[in-house]
């Protein structure tokens, strides 16, 4: 498929953006800064500027596509995922009006361009625990797509707004526009350099629901969610099945959940930030569990 991937010069899109040049598409990136990898084309553009995404989304990738001479070629996918990526970076409005504004404009230029699927990062943030006031107690586990959302952070709430923006253009368009919901990313390196702190210190993975995603692993999501068409507006957690503390399922939901209602019967270590429905739908098989490069 030919591509436009927003964001593709961060910390996810940076392994995201590899992986689906290996399952053979090809790639512009649209970010603010470029992405020195080979083979990947980049286009500087701000997504709050509508004008800019209308006219990228109609562009040449690279000088090649000038060798036909037959126009410029359409895109047959939009991944979405520049953002100002949590609070505390920018003031609190700036980081709304970028990831909702921003949001806004790609989805709208996709839709009108005619580019029928559209995939674009939510967040872990959504189910309001990560950037709460003080520490707050999940409603109910494990947190699935179905869980009432409610974050008071402007971040979380950026990604809020942004899955009823999505929501609203697949409606009226009956296109496809999934939007992932992103755990904690973790790098390749990051599992010596941040994992060992994890088995010490467990609590500093309350905030986080104990849940993370290989960046390897989100590059595979992102590509099923290429691949996977008909769905319409979906909703999924992107997560890794296993949570990333040495702790096991039961023993994290008595040390850190006492009262927490738990909804189903849980795997002796599964993910409390639920990725059944990726592996059920997406037919999502991780490749990097932590235990693969790091033991406790
Ligand atoms: N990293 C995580 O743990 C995590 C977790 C959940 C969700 N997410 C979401 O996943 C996506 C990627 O996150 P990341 O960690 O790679 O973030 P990042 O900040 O490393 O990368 C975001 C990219 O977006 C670009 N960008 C920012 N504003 C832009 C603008 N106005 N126009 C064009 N490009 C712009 C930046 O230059 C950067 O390259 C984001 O949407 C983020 O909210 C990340």
């Amino acid at each position: 498929m030919r591509i436009l991937f927003t964001g593709g010069a961060g910390k996810a899109g940076r392994h995201v953006v590899p992986y689906l040049l290996e399952q053979g598409h090809r790639v512009l990136n649209l970010d603010l800064k470029p992405l020195d990898h080979p083979g990947v084309d980049n286009l500087i553009a701000d997504i709050t500027d509508s004008g800019q995404m209308f006219n990228a989304m109609t562009a040449y990738a690279g000088f090649d596509e000038l060798e036909p001479g037959t126009g410029t070629p359409r895109f047959d996918a939009v991944v979405h995922f520049a953002a100002v990526p949590r609070i505390l970076i920018n003031p609190d409005n700036e980081t709304f009006r970028v990831n909702t504004v921003g949001t806004y404009n790609v989805i709208e230029a996709a839709v009108k361009l005619g580019i029928r699927k559209i995939v674009v990062a939510s967040s872990e943030t959504t189910y309001g625990i990560c950037f709460a006031d003080g520490p707050r107690a999940p409603k109910c586990l494990p947190l699935d797509e179905d869980y009432d959302i409610d974050p008071m952070d402007s971040y979380g709430l950026s990604k809020v707004v942004n899955e009823a923006t999505a929501r609203a253009f697949a409606l009226r368009s009956g296109f496809d526009i999934y939007a992932l919901r992103i755990g904690n990313v973790i790098e390749p390196h990051e599992y010596e350099t941040l994992f060992p702190g994890f088995f010490a210190r467990p609590e500093v993975r309350l905030r986080n629901a104990f849940c993370y995603i290989d960046a390897r692993d989100l590059g595979q999501i992102t590509d099923l969610c290429l691949k996977t068409d008909g769905l319409g507006f979906q909703v999924f957690n992107a997560g890794n099945d296993d949570n990333s503390v040495a702790l096991s399922t039961p023993e994290i939901l008595a040390r850190f959940y006492p009262g927490v209602p738990v909804t189903r019967p849980l795997g002796e270590r599964e993910a409390l930030f639920s990725n059944r429905k990726i592996r059920e739908v997406l037919g999502f098989r991780e490749q990097h569990p932590w235990r693969r490069y790091v033991s406790p």
